[in-house]
């Protein structure tokens, strides 16, 4: 009886450790996951001197995975239209040069240019990579 009473106590003290274990697991996942921000830069500049700038200050250019990303990326840049990090023929992106999934090519894009812009209506073109456009990044941690 009072064995069974020390194996439940450990038991019980067993629990509690995965317990904690678990808690300590959770913060951890929480304590990495930055939340990703769009920074929008009110500067004109052509596609790789935007990249520079945001790598130097940020994370990168902006990467819009879906249609909650492109809502957040038209309201942080309100009309304008800006660079995204889309670039080059095979449509990667400048964060991790993974092939972009989600797309929002206007009618007839993708066209001849390698660099990516955003209407203020949120469709992509493609564009001259030396033409001058204000852009955006992102800052926080990639997963
Ligand atoms: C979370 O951050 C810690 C230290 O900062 C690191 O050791 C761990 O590998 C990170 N976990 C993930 C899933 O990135
Ligand atoms: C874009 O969407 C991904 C996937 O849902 C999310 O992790 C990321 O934080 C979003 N980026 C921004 C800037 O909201
Ligand atoms: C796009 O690809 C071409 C050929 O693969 C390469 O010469 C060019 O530098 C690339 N442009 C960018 C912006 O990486």
């Amino acid at each position: 009886m009072k064995s069974l009473l020390i194996q439940i106590s450990v038991m019980k003290k067993h629990g509690l450790l995965l317990v904690i274990a678990g808690l300590l697991a959770v913060c951890d996942l929480q304590s990495n996951q930055t939340i990703q921000q769009f920074r929008y830069v009110g500067l004109m500049k052509n596609w790789n001197d935007a990249q520079t700038y945001c790598r130097e200050r940020f994370s990168d250019l902006a990467t819009i995975q879906n249609s909650a990303n492109s809502t957040k990326a038209r309201q942080a840049a309100g009309t304008s239209k800006f660079w995204i990090g889309l670039f080059n023929g095979t449509w990667k992106w400048s964060e991790d040069r993974t092939r972009s999934l989600f797309t929002r090519w206007s009618s007839s894009e993708p066209g001849g240019g390698n660099c990516v812009t955003v209407s203020k209506y949120g469709s992509w073109s493609t564009n001259d990579c030396e033409e001058l456009h204000l852009f955006l990044c992102y800052h926080g941690e990639s997963d």
